[in-house]
């Protein structure tokens, strides 16, 4: 039997990521904050596919949570198999309205955690010759928006770091970068955003296939993942535009000094 690690398995992508790879005969480690939604995702994944579900509730941007998390993953005598490094969150806000402490926040969940929980992973990984990291990017990674796209942009790089030094050991890594994708995203980040107009429609990825696509991706021994034919565009694109056009401000969250 095998045994995946999520991170940010009480909700949306990485929910579905438990449920999918469950199906795939995965054991589960899941990991969040929020420990009866767990609970209520075990007694869930358990009963409908028969695989086992440990819990670890977790704040992966409290120091102790995240070593605690990391000791799990590098456990040699019931080892993780799959890392998926999905846990993250977006802010409404401009950087400067947005409170210091909670773009720190942001870097510990989204860029410190997955260095670390990858490292402690990978080296358990190496030493048994196989493993899969999936690190859950962004096509915001190929922006520039502010402290978000900065930590995405370095998980996209940092896959494709350490997935060419881990070649040849029998262990992948791949940065999975989703499109707007319907979760509780942007619900929880209070973020607006248009989910109605034809465009938006054509935009918007359902959880399900985002998933299943990035699992193909990963199996087909992709290092960069991005779902979606829209979003293979667009970031094709982004790759190509001169970067002053990325980053023009008429683009960004602009700040607006108060009068
Ligand atoms: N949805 C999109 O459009 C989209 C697009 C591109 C990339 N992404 C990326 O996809 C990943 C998953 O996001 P989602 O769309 O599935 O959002 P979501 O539905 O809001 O789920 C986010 C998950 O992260 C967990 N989390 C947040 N802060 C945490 C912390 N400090 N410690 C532990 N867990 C934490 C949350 O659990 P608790 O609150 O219970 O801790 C939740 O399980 C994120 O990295 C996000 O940046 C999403």
């Amino acid at each position: 039997m095998t045994t995946a690690l999520v991170t940010g398995a009480s909700a949306g992508i990485g929910r579905e990521f438990c449920e999918q790879l469950a199906a795939r005969g995965h054991d589960l480690v899941v990991v969040a904050r929020r420990a009866e939604r767990l609970e209520e995702i075990k007694a869930e994944i358990e009963a409908r596919h028969g695989v086992k579900v440990e819990v670890l509730a977790a704040d992966l941007a409290v120091a102790d949570n995240l070593r605690r998390v990391a000791e799990r993953v590098g456990r040699r005598d019931e080892p993780v198999d799959v890392l998926v490094n999905n846990a993250g969150f977006g802010v409404k806000t401009s950087f400067l309205d947005t409170p210091v402490e909670k773009e720190i926040e942001s870097v510990d969940v989204m860029v410190k955690a997955v260095v670390v929980l990858t490292h402690a992973a990978a080296g358990a990984m190496v030493e048994r010759r196989r493993g899969t990291v999936i690190n859950v990017s962004s096509v915001a990674s190929f922006m520039a928006s502010g402290t978000y796209s900065a930590a995405k942009s370095y998980v996209t790089v940092f896959s494709e770091s350490i997935a060419a030094q881990l070649h040849g050991t029998g262990v992948t890594v791949t940065a999975l970068c989703p499109g707007f994708t319907h979760t509780e995203f942007h619900e929880r980040g209070e973020i607006p955003v248009d989910k109605t107009s034809p465009l938006a429609k054509r935009l918007w990825l359902d959880v399900d296939r985002l998933v299943r696509d990035g699992l193909a991706d990963v199996d087909a021994g992709k290092v960069v993942s991005v779902p979606g034919r829209q979003y293979k565009a667009i970031t094709g694109l982004l790759r190509v535009v001169p970067r002053p056009l990325v980053r023009s401000p008429r683009l960004s969250n602009r700040h607006r000094p108060r009068e």
